[in-house]
């Protein structure tokens, strides 16, 4: 049976915990030049309804890597922005292709492509959430920590795609996250509701940004306006305005804090330059273990050995 990579609602923590060891081996032997192809001869597609730099890159690289091949597919060159329904793309690629990689705006649109498509479906990012991302932050948090186990996370800003999926990775595993969010920006009610009840880890919301920062080992925030809020922008800007990342506010967190932004960032924003450029950001490490990550969730998807 294939599995898809949607959401973390579907993978128990063992598994997990073993695509991020994966991707730690994965990273090391592409350090040392080791070579290896287990995707040889298989294919990914990769639909982008908005636009990317990280995913479409890491996803490409990590499947040649793996000596498999990707093809990227937009809207405006395929008949996907002339209508043809996501029902259709799916089994028709399935034909062809033995992975499909989407970034789209809702959530149904992926769930929809994942029930007819009879080959693996990877999320590469919604407006409701966007977990492979939270998985190379994650290595990013072990490479750094050594765990994430009992660490305090802070989430600074919109309770958007970014935030959801840290809340679905708390109520999994073992860390204590707390978020601040204006009024009218906190994260998806039903996302929160069923992370409680799992209650790994303990999940808070405030609107403090200085109260969720307090000790805390990880810092974390994303741009005030995401991909399809364009118009929101000038609005986002008023209404998130103590809600930056900056020397004040790192000020209040453990010394050694880390301080994580899944790219792209807009400084002067959600964070300030001083921060992102400064001893705190793990930034540039966090961007390139989406490569290893995604690497290791292909190999388990696509490469035959579920
Ligand atoms: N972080 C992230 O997903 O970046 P892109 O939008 O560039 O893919
Ligand atoms: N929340 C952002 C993340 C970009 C990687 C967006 O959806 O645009």
């Amino acid at each position: 049976m294939k599995r898809d990579f949607l959401s973390f609602k579907d993978w128990s923590r063992e598994e997990l915990d073993s695509i991020l060891k994966r991707a730690i081996e994965l990273k090391d032997m592409r350090r040392k030049g080791v070579v290896s192809h287990p995707l040889t001869g298989k294919t990914l597609a990769m639909i982008f309804e908005k636009s990317s730099t990280r995913t479409r890159v890491s996803f490409e690289v990590g499947m040649f890597e793996l000596g498999g091949h990707a093809i990227f597919m937009s809207p405006r060159e395929t008949q996907i922005g002339r209508g043809e329904p996501v029902k259709d793309t799916a089994r028709v690629l399935s034909r062809y292709v033995n992975g499909i990689m989407i970034r789209t705006f809702s959530q149904e649109v992926v769930e929809e492509l994942a029930g007819y498509a009879g080959v693996p479906v990877i999320n590469g990012l919604t407006d409701l959430l966007h977990p492979c991302q939270i998985m190379a932050d994650l290595l990013t948090v072990i490479e750094k920590r050594g765990t994430y186990e009992g660490l305090k996370v802070a989430w600074i800003g919109d309770g958007n795609n970014m935030a959801n999926s840290w809340i679905e990775a708390a109520g999994k595993i073992g860390f204590d996250l707390t978020l601040a969010c204006p009024k009218g920006y906190t994260p998806n009610p039903m996302i929160l509701g069923e992370a409680h009840k799992m209650a790994t880890g303990k999940i808070r919301l405030t609107s403090d940004p200085f109260e969720a920062t307090k000790d805390a080992d990880i810092i974390n925030t994303d741009v005030w306006a995401s991909m399809g809020q364009e118009e929101e922008q000038k609005e986002r800007e008023k209404v998130f305005k103590g809600y930056q990342i900056n020397i004040e506010l790192i000020k209040v967190a453990r010394k050694d804090a880390i301080v994580l932004h899944c790219l792209p960032a807009h400084r002067g924003e959600e964070i300030t330059e001083e921060v992102i450029e400064g001893p705190n950001s793990v930034v540039w490490d966090q961007a390139e273990n989406r490569l290893h990550v995604q690497k290791a969730i292909m190999e388990k998807l696509m490469g035959g050995n579920l």
